[in-house]
Formats: C-alpha cells, sequence, structure tokens
C-alpha cells in the first residue's frame, strides 16, 4: 500500500483523535525509521519515549518471534512464566515487592489509585478518599487519571470528573501542607513532568512529600510511566532523588514498543490486592512480558543505562552551548534522555516540520518547547547529527 491509500483510509475509518503528521513508516532499525518511500529519518522521539532499544532490535525481534509460535495468551487464571520472571526482574532491580501487569501507563496508573484506596478502606478508612496530584502533571486518558492529570484542557469536556482529585502547586511544600489531611488516600507525583514540557520536580520538595506521607501514612505513587525504564539516565527516575515510592508505575519503554503497564508495590501496600480486587485480561500476556524480559536483559548485555547517562549529559551539554549563542532559547531543562527546549516564541512546530523535512523527528508541546526522548541506544554521532540541524533554527 502506498502512502496516499493508508491516509484515505485512516482518514475515513479512524476516530480523529490524533493530529497526525503527513507521514507514515515502513520498518526502522536502531535509530532509524523509514518511510514508504524509503526517505530515512533519525529518529528522536521514539514513540514518545517507548522505543529504548531502538527500532527492530535483534534480540527483541527474534524473543518474539519465538514466543508468537508457542503461545501468545492464555489469561491471568493460569501461571504465566515470562509474566513472573519479568516480576522478578522489577523486584530485583527496584524497591518494588510485588508487580501487577496492565496494557497501558493509564491502567497502571488507575491501579496504582485503586491500590491506595483499597489500603485504608480494608484498614476501617474509607474516608480516606482523596488524591493529591501536581497542577500540569499528565497522568493518563481514562476518566480517573484525567482526573488525576492536574491539567484542565484534559478535563473540560468530561464533567463530572471522578471525584476525589486535588491538584496543588508544583514545588510548594506549604501548598501541600496545608491540602495533605486526614481525608488524603495518596499523593502521586511526576518526577519530571513529560507532557506538559519536561519539567523536573526538586529535589528537595520531593524529599519533604516522603516525609510527608510517612507522616499520614499514605502512599507516595510516582508515576513513572514516562520516566521509568533508563529514560533519565537510571533504571528509574526515583533513584535520582534519593527516595523510595511505595507505590510505582511504569509502561512505555517496559516493553520496548510491544503494549504493557506496571504496577509495583511495596508489600505494605501490595498485600491489599486479593483475588477479585483487581484484574485484565491481557495484562502481563506472554507477548508483551517477553518483550519486557528482553528489555531488562538487553539492558544488562549493552549497558544501556550507562549509555542513557552519558548520551544524555552529551546531549544537554550540545543543546546549552547551541544556547549560548541563541537569542530564541529559553531555557534546557531534562535529566538524562528527556530533554526540553523552551523558546521565546511559539515556532516549535515550525522548527519540528523542518527537521522533519531533514530526516530528524522530534516532539513539541504547546508550540514553545522541542521535546527529545530518543532510543536510550543513540550516539554521540547520532547527536551530533541533530545539532547540526538544530543549529541553523535556534
Ligand atoms: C507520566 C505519564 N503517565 C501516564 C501516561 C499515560 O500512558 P498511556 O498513554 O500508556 O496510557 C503518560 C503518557 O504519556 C505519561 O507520560
Amino acid at each position: 500500500m502506498n502512502f496516499n491509500e493508508i491516509k484515505t483510509l485512516d482518514e475515513q475509518n479512524i476516530i480523529h483523535t490524533y493530529k497526525r503528521k503527513d507521514l507514515s513508516f515502513e520498518k526502522g532499525k536502531g535509530m532509524m525509521l523509514y518511510d514508504h518511500n524509503g526517505k530515512e529519518y533519525y529518529d528522536f522521539l521514539a514513540g514518545i519515549a517507548v522505543n529504548a532499544l531502538g527500532h527492530s532490535h535483534p534480540a527483541l525481534v527474534s524473543a518474539l518471534k519465538e514466543q508468537v509460535e508457542k503461545v501468545l495468551h492464555t489469561s491471568n487464571y493460569y501461571y504465566i512464566e515470562p509474566q513472573s520472571t519479568l516480576a522478578e526482574k522489577i523486584c530485583s532491580h527496584t524497591c518494588a515487592d510485588r508487580v501487577f501487569f496492565g496494557n497501558s501507563g493509564a491502567e497502571a496508573n488507575e491501579g496504582a489509585i485503586k491500590l491506595a484506596k483499597i489500603y485504608h478502606y480494608k484498614n476501617g478508612h474509607p474516608e480516606r478518599i482523596e488524591i493529591i496530584t501536581l497542577k500540569n502533571s499528565f497522568h493518563g486518558r481514562t476518566l480517573a487519571t484525567i482526573a488525576s492529570t492536574g491539567q484542565k484542557k484534559y478535563q473540560q469536556a468530561y464533567e463530572p470528573l471522578t471525584p476525589g482529585f486535588i491538584h496543588v502547586e508544583i514545588n510548594d511544600i506549604e501548598n501541600l501542607k496545608q491540602t495533605v489531611n486526614h481525608e488524603t488516600a495518596a499523593i502521586m507525583l511526576e518526577l519530571v513532568q513529560g507532557e506538559s514540557g519536561v519539567h523536573p520536580i526538586d529535589k528537595e520538595y520531593v524529599q519533604q512529600v516522603r516525609k510527608l506521607c510517612d507522616e499520614y501514612d499514605i502512599p507516595l505513587i510516582i508515576d513513572e510511566v514516562q520516566t521509568g525504564m533508563g529514560r533519565t539516565g537510571k533504571l528509574m527516575a526515583y533513584q535520582h532523588f534519593d527516595i523510595e515510592p511505595d507505590i510505582f508505575t511504569m509502561a512505555k519503554a517496559l516493553g520496548g514498543g510491544v503494549p504493557i503497564g506496571a504496577l509495583c508495590a511495596k508489600e505494605k501496600y501490595a498485600k491489599y490486592f486479593t483475588p477479585g480486587d483487581h484484574g485484565s485480561t491481557f495484562g502481563g500476556n506472554f507477548l508483551a512480558t517477553t518483550a519486557g524480559n528482553v528489555v531488562f536483559d538487553v539492558f544488562d548485555k549493552e549497558n544501556i543505562l550507562d549509555n542513557a547517562q552519558k548520551s544524555g549529559a552529551y546531549f544537554k551539554n550540545k543543546l546549552e552551548e547551541i544556547a549560548k549563542t541563541s537569542k530564541l532559547v529559553k531555557e534546557i531543562r531534562g535529566i538524562g534522555l528527556m530533554l526540553g527546549v523552551e523558546l521565546n516564541e511559539p515556532v516549535a512546530d515550525e522548527i519540528a516540520l523542518s527537521l522533519q523535512e531533514k530526516g530528524f523527528l522530534i516532539g513539541t508541546v504547546a508550540g514553545t518547547i522541542l521535546r527529545f526522548l530518543p532510543p536510550l541506544i543513540v550516539t554521540t554521532d547520532d547527536i551530533d547529527k541533530l545539532c547540526d540541524a538544530l543549529k541553523e533554527y535556534l
């Protein structure tokens, strides 16, 4: 099928929730994507922080092929070998004691919210129902996760929203202290707010939030859907902040492109989900968890975290160099390979389009922020190429 045929079918049959670029890809390899005319693109967006190993990583391709030929899905009525091994990998590399698998970030966050609530309910505190999150946060598109998301634009059309969500100012501990009370069930944070423009949260603030959660016996939920699995140069972003969450969620990079979500919790909370309290038909099936196992294995074998850290530092440094001679750059933000460049003028989409024409894919936020989320295998050479192209516009 050629590009125009695909586009026509899409426009006639798909519900128009996405503002698509005029582009579709046929295949990918490592950092590169190839469109229907064979034109190649450096992928500095990685399917919005998903393709941590790049495209068509040979280990992922062969493990998935092998699994597809054996069995894809049996349901959670039965034990699933790759599910149990992936859960063990997550628990042994993080502070989690147990994992529940779903299919997306929003589903993982829904599970986290439910787990916080059931903890209080089963402890005789059904009045503890409020979840505090931050303004400008993004936690997903389901009804509870848009209510937890601190951005009106995602909420307005869907009122009345799921009740019980309160949004506080980012990095304002006094605002949080005034809000938390004995009806609070949990505090939920992203450590680097991604969708709203790559805003890292202050370390001191996060540490104070941790203390507040202990004081009130409420779980600290960290949404690591975007930051998790190495995006910030450590396996989990919370490891930069010298705290441990009680509950955290992962999704995007965990399956290297295969849909998966994970709700990860310490035993203190995890034990409150008992049979019947939560579930998911597809969650943790053979295909998704085989992918997750491969992602973990390749992280070890190919020192992916090390590369994410080094390439991230190199990339940020290069952007800062460019910014020194640019009147257009307002601020460079981010950790590891989750970087954003805020501009003084609303030309981010124009720049992204010009870069696309030159064979570089990047993201934008709100017309003023350039967003970079490359695969964690990105090299300094790839970064040099992008920065050379970018220089012209900044
Ligand atoms: C921090 C964060 N949480 C949750 C989500 C929702 O994930 P999904 O789109 O997989 O439901 C996203 C998606 O961008 C995200 O960045």
